[in-house]
């Protein structure tokens, strides 16, 4: 079923579902008495659901023997970019209104500005060099080194979350559970394919 191609589309609306939902409700003007703190949370919570999707694609296709779930991988991320992306903008363009010396002070001011800031700038190269060209470019093994990048962006994101919450912990320590156990299942794997195998001396490694 994964490997149709209606299940690509699928996953594709069910991506895009969100923004569309905040469009309608933007267009019917119901966007709260403050939109522009209404699109700024919701963008970021969808920027950091669809990441940590991304990060759990690798796992749970190997857990649940589902090799085709890696087709999807690719759309969750730029999705995933793709919210950030908004996500900036609505602080950058509606909040800020492109005025530099606020955001500057915004930078210098409020710490978890900046791990959000670090978070989407290690996004960038990801949704830039997500194609097959840049694949063959870089070469497969530099370009899984650069795509490397996604685990400091969970761990980022994760901390731009736990910065910012004043007192309710609930939702950042969900998501740093998450990425705690998406990365540690990747620095299992690790172990496990490069351990010394028996008589193997460890300097040899
Ligand atoms: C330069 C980049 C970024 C800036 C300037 C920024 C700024 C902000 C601001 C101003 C808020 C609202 C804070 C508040 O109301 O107290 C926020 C919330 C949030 N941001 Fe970011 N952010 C950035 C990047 C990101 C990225 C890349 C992600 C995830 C991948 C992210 C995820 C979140 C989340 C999850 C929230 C909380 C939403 C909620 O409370 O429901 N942010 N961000």
């Amino acid at each position: 079923m994964l490997r149709r191609h209606g299940a690509k589309i699928a996953v594709f609306l069910l991506c895009l579902a969100p923004v569309l939902w905040l469009a309608r409700r933007a267009w019917s003007g119901n966007l709260t008495p403050n939109p522009i703190e209404y699109i700024t949370h919701y963008t970021g919570d969808w920027a950091i659901r669809m990441l940590v999707a991304t990060l759990a694609i690798t796992p749970l296709r190997k857990v649940l023997h589902l090799p085709g779930l890696i087709r999807f991988r690719r759309m969750i991320g730029l999705f995933a970019f793709f919210y950030a992306s908004l996500h900036f903008a609505t602080w950058f363009g509606l909040d800020k209104f492109f005025d530099l010396r606020e955001i500057l002070r915004d930078f210098a001011k409020r710490r978890f500005i900046l791990a959000g800031l670090a978070t989407f700038v290690a996004m960038l190269p990801l949704a830039l060099t997500s194609t097959k060209g840049w694949i063959r470019r870089l070469g497969g093994r530099r370009w899984q080194m650069l795509h490397r990048l996604i685990y400091f962006s969970g761990i980022a994101a994760v901390v731009h979350y736990f910065w910012l919450v004043k007192s309710d912990l609930r939702l950042p320590a969900l998501y740093g559970s998450l990425v705690t156990i998406l990365l540690a299942y990747r620095a299992g794997s690790w172990w496990v394919a490069h351990r010394p195998s028996r008589g193997e001396s460890p300097q040899r490694i």
